[in-house]
């Protein structure tokens, strides 16, 4: 079988990649990566010998139609798995245009080729962002409505909705997970928890937005890619699927568990001026494809965080080579005044 998995350089592609090379020996993997500032050739180094003839990276935009329309002329893909975006909620609050090319036309340049060459599923790798967000009860479940409140989320509801219409339209065998908040090896330290493993590790205060209890719902990202893999060979149709971690934490904890694993003073945590519009609790209910597929997330929180912060430290090479250079530019411009 041959899959298309875009974005298969940035964090949760990489570790989707090596997962399915590993798992499912008769998939043959084409990665379309445009290598941005969070793609990164070192996240699937060595794949290419590992798996000899069934790992190719194409660079290139998935927003490039001829680009695009050549790629499935050479290779008669069987699945997509579309993960390739922008993925940082602070980076669209201050600049949505990148969020619209690719989250927005990038999904539909893909889905007109799926369409075009007749290939057999689209997976639509999505978001919990788009539902919004919850007070201190509830959780999000598949058919409630969509209410973003970022320009990332705005930008990952559109292309859930494009799905949607390409589905009830020309009849595409396409379905979209919503997953929340990963955690894991190779995640560009922008992200909370790379970010405040690294800060701490160098002695850098810890940046806490707002009063810190906001609340997000953290799942290992070898979990997710493995529901993302049972969606695509067992999914149904047309549906969506809720994926979560069942483990509910305010910022606050995660920040204070990763000094105290580390051996670090609190004093290190800052609190500074909060995200705008900044969504309050995610938290997912995952019951439809745990009924329907028997998928649920099997990583415990407190062992995934740390196997996570070891994996940074003895990663040093790899992240310090991006903290250097354009992303510390990036880091002054988002919180040097703050
Ligand atoms: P990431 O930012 O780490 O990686 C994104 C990858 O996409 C990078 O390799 C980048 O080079 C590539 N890319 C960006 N624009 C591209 C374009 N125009 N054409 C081709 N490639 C392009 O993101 P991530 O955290 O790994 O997220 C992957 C997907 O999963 C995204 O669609 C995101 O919305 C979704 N998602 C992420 C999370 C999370 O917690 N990180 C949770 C749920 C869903
Ligand atoms: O829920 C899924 C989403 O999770 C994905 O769709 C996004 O691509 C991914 O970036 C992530 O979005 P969040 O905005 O939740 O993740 P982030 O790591 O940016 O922030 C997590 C929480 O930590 C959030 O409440 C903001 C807070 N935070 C973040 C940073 C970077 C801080 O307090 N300080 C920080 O420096």
């Amino acid at each position: 079988m041959k899959v298309l998995i875009t974005g298969g350089c940035g964090f949760i592609g990489s570790n989707l990649v090596r997962y399915c090379l590993e798992r499912y020996s008769d998939w043959e993997i084409i990665n379309l990566d445009l290598l941005t500032y969070a793609g990164n050739l070192e996240n699937t180094e060595g794949l290419e010998d590992a798996y000899p003839g069934r790992y190719t990276l194409v660079k290139g935009d998935i927003a490039d139609r001829v680009l695009v329309a050549d790629l499935f002329d050479r290779y008669s893909i069987d699945l997509i798995l579309n993960l390739a975006a922008e993925s940082h909620v602070d980076r669209s609050i201050k600049d949505a245009s990148a969020f619209m090319r690719t989250n927005v036309v990038g999904t539909q340049i893909l889905l007109d080729a799926a369409i075009r060459h007749g290939t057999g599923r689209f997976v639509q790798i999505s978001t919990d962002e788009v539902y919004g967000s919850l007070g201190k009860a509830g959780k999000f479940t598949e058919d409630l409505p969509l209410e973003p409140n970022s320009p990332y989320s705005a930008s990952k509801a559109s292309a859930d909705l494009l799905v949607r219409a390409y589905i009830k339209t020309y009849g595409l065998d396409a379905i979209v997970t919503r997953c929340s908040n990963n955690y894991g090896p190779y995640q560009f330290p922008e992200k909370l928890i790379p970010l405040m493993v690294i800060n701490a590790y160098n002695n850098k205060e810890l940046p806490v937005y707002g009063d810190g209890r906001n609340v997000r719902d953290w799942i290992h990202v070898k979990d997710h890619c493995r529901g993302i893999c049972m969606v695509a060979l067992d999914g149904k149709p047309g549906e969506i699927y809720n994926m979560g971690g069942r483990a509910e934490k305010e910022n606050i904890e995660i920040v204070r568990a990763i000094l105290a694993y580390m051996g670090k003073d609190e004093g290190l945590i800052r609190f500074v001026k909060d995200r705008p519009g900044h969504d309050f609790r995610y938290a997912m209910d995952f019951s439809k494809i745990e009924s329907q597929l028997g998928w649920r997330p099997e990583i415990d929180f407190e062992e995934g965080l740390r196997s996570t912060v070891d994996w940074y430290l003895g990663h040093k090479t790899w992240w310090e080579k991006i903290i250097s250079g354009e992303y510390m530019r990036y880091y002054e411009r988002m919180y040097g005044n703050r």
